[in-house]
């Protein structure tokens, strides 16, 4: 028997961080996707990593995306959906880059847990899915919001507080472009969640102004989307990136990167995902997308032009990418 599935990749539009104490947040799935594919092997637990190279069995040395398969295997015979896990062979491929804040980890998490569930014939839903996978996201660092887990669920645009997802129905304009720039500096989600609940034990009476000022700017941002207001989303991105900034999780690399954005003509720009390097998100243009592509050449290591895709997890019987 052989299962496949695929999960998106994310950008956070607005909110990460904040998000992790319970501030709402917007995210959107990418159309950059990880795929897990499983079928039937002789003897205990292998995964192998298609862009890694890498083959290995459960119980073996274990890099972090052996540990989050292993915690996800764990929790679903905890919880009762399966109980007894057959020998199986995961293969890994994903075409989100790692460690670049765009949801690469939940991305493969979402799908391996779906594959799994379908492998041994449990009958599930989203919610499940966003469940499970959350698993593995605690592996990444201790205080996961769950938002990277839940659109790589739940896919298109979505609104997430607490657990709890609303899928928005509204679209970004047809003529605006989300350009997706990577600092090319790998950075742990771990530490940089880390370094901003300190700073929150520390400064807390400020902190909650901060937080409240980006929970207030949520509700800006999601009417704006819905007036299709390209040029108020753009400034709300500012404000959002002034906050960031503000907790610590920028950097020069990527403040030459935003500056030299709005610049060139951009609406706004900002960090997405954890920050400390990453990948920063431009509103722009269909039109002025290849001048600022351009002029951010020398800043960055990477362009991906962001397509929302609709889909979250997709279950088939294919290997082929
Ligand atoms: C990471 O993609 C988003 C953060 O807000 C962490 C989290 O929500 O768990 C930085």
């Amino acid at each position: 028997m052989k299962i496949c599935s695929t999960a998106p990749g994310k950008v956070i539009l607005f909110g990460e961080h904040f998000v992790v104490k319970g501030t709402p947040a917007i995210a959107g799935a990418l159309s950059l996707r990880a795929k897990v594919c499983i079928e039937d092997c002789t003897s205990g637990i292998e995964v192998v990593s298609m862009n890694r190279g890498w083959s290995m069995k459960l119980g073996e040395f274990e890099p972090l995306q052996l540990r989050q398969f292993k915690r996800i295997i764990e929790y679903v015979v905890k919880e009762g959906y399966l109980s007894k896990v057959r020998n199986f062979r995961a293969y890994i491929w994903s075409k989100i880059p790692i460690g670049s804040g765009l949801g690469s980890s939940a991305a493969t998490a979402v799908a391996f847990t779906t594959s799994l569930l379908e492998f041994h014939g449990v009958s599930y839903g989203a919610n499940d899915v966003k469940r499970i996978s959350l698993e593995a996201e605690r592996e990444v660092h201790v205080n996961p919001s769950g938002i990277d887990n839940a659109i790589a669920t739940y896919g298109g645009l979505i609104l997430y507080r607490k657990g709890a997802v609303r899928r928005l129905k509204a679209k970004l304009p047809k003529e605006s472009l989300l350009l997706i720039v990577d600092t090319g500096i790998e950075r742990s989600t771990g530490s940089a969640v880390k370094y901003v609940l300190e700073m929150y034990e520390k400064h807390t009476s400020t902190f909650k102004y901060i937080y409240r000022a980006a929970s207030s700017l949520i509700n800006e941002a999601l009417k704006a989307i819905r007036e299709k207001d390209l040029v108020k989303l753009g400034e709300l991105m500012q404000l959002n990136q002034g906050l960031l900034r503000t907790i610590g999780v920028s950097n020069l690399d990527i403040e030459n990167i935003v500056y030299n954005a709005v610049r060139l003509g951009a609406f706004g720009a900002k960090i997405t995902g954890a920050g400390m390097g990453g990948s920063v998100i431009v509103l722009t243009t269909r039109e002025n997308y290849s001048t600022i592509l351009e002029g951010l050449k020398p800043f960055a290591k990477r362009f991906i032009p962001a397509k929302i895709d609709p889909r979250g997890y997709v279950v088939s019987s294919s290997y082929a990418h």
